[in-house]
């Protein structure tokens, strides 16, 4: 299809959700909240002392010489270190990752290096904490910003799951329910899914770990995204009226008890904000602009959505969309930007764009920058440990029991 020179212009004049997104993720480390591009209504988390800041030396050098460090970091450290990139992060990032790749794909990445002495993860917190619960015993795993979380893996913690489940079990009565947490969560809750005979599931492979949890009990407990289990539930057969949304904070979790009890999938009230800013409307927007657009988003997003859309899938998924799609093609994604402008720049003879003309990274991914990843590497040139992510040990050994059972459900052929 042939694009006007008019397009053209008009799908690379976007605005930003945040005008902080100018400035270098540094600036917020020390405060509360997400930084640039977090939603407002994603909660703040407490302020907590975030150890391992950038020190001003590096947060005042140049680009040249950050790069000129990392390269040079590198190449002294050789196989002791290998580096995992999200495709979310960064291309100033990703250029020097080892693999690159979806969560899924990251968590096995993780295991093909054991000779390799420290996992440099550029990613989220939940990620780095997977990795050194999949690591050999003489790894360790660096996140290079600890302010790098996840605002939806913040809103499930394990205590309110806990009390969750008890108030779950007073209203069924049984055991069988099966607690599946997606990969985007802490490494407590993994650990809880362990310790009851649950799973971690990604959104790769989340219909076969489903199809696995309904043969180990009749409903499950998935958190914290509500979008990936109702997408998930519902692309299986599941009916909405079997999907009820809990509120962990109400008496019987605010649903009907005889509806709890027939349900098949117990969701909870988490959300992605970068996923749920797309909308029914910016699809029919993309198609009515070009015929025969094409149309994939990330099953973060609402049901809605992905209703609307011609596919959806992991973020592994879509690049393998993008990646069979014809010369002239054009398609609108929804997902994180970064991923979306890499496979833009990629594939030069498809037209490749946001749903999103707001551009509104995750600002969490954000994080990490070329600053951070300099620092760390440069510390263990000379021998010092900098944002190590350690799991307890009795956390890790009920965590890493649900995580193999994720590693084992491989995910569908797209
Ligand atoms: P993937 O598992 O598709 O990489 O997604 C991770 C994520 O955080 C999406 O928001
Ligand atoms: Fe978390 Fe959403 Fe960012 Fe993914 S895109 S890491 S779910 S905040």
């Amino acid at each position: 299809m042939t694009i006007s020179i008019h397009d053209r212009i008009a799908l690379a004049s976007t605005s930003t959700c945040d005008s902080g997104l100018a400035a270098d993720p540094w600036t917020f480390d020390g405060m509360p909240g997400y930084g640039p591009g977090a939603s407002a209504a994603d909660p703040i988390p407490d302020p907590v002392a975030r150890p391992g800041q950038l020190p001003v030396a590096y947060q005042r050098m140049s680009d040249d010489e950050l790069h000129a460090r990392i390269r040079a970091a590198k190449e002294t450290l050789g196989e002791r270190v290998v580096i995992l990139g999200h495709f979310y992060q960064r291309d100033e990032v990703v250029q020097y990752a080892d693999f690159v790749g979806d969560s899924f794909q990251l968590a096995n990445a993780a295991l093909t290096r054991p000779e390799a002495e420290t996992i440099v993860f550029c990613g989220v917190h939940f990620m780095a904490e997977t990795a050194d619960i999949l690591a050999g015993a003489d790894q360790r795993v660096i996140l290079p910003n600890l302010a790098a979380g996840c605002s939806m893996a913040d809103m499930a913690d394990v205590d309110t799951v806990e009390a969750a489940w008890e108030a779950l079990r007073e209203v069924c009565g049984d055991d069988d329910t099966v607690p599946v947490t997606y990969m985007n969560s802490s490494a407590a809750l993994k650990a809880f899914c362990g310790r009851h005979g649950g799973i971690v599931c990604t959104s790769s492979n989340a219909s076969t770990v489903l199809e696995w949890a309904f043969e180990q009990g009749r409903r499950v407990l998935f958190f914290p995204d509500q979008h990936l289990g109702r997408n998930t539930g519902k692309a299986m057969g599941v009916p909405l009226e079997q999907m009820p949304m809990i509120d962990p904070r109400k008496p019987d979790l605010g649903v009907d008890p005889q509806v709890l009890r027939d349900a098949r999938v117990l969701l909870w009230p988490g959300f992605c904000s970068v996923h749920r800013r797309f909308t029914v409307e910016q699809i029919e927007n993309a198609r009515s602009r070009f015929d025969g657009c094409k149309v994939i988003v990330h099953p973060e997003c609402p049901m809605p959505v992905v209703d609307a859309a011609d596919a959806s899938g992991s973020t592994d998924a879509i690049r393998t969309f993008v990646g069979a799609a014809a010369p002239g093609d054009v398609i609108a994604i929804g997902t994180e930007i970064n991923l979306v402008n890499r496979l833009a720049a990629e594939h030069p003879d498809k037209t490749i764009f946001c749903l999103d003309p707001v551009v509104c990274p995750c600002s969490t991914m954000y994080r990490i920058h070329p600053g951070y990843l300099a620092w760390v590497l440069d510390g263990l040139v000379e021998g010092e440990v900098r944002n190590q992510v350690a799991v307890p040990d009795d956390v890790a050994r009920d965590a890493r029991i649900a995580l193999e059972r994720m590693l084992a459900a491989l995910p569908k052929a797209p």
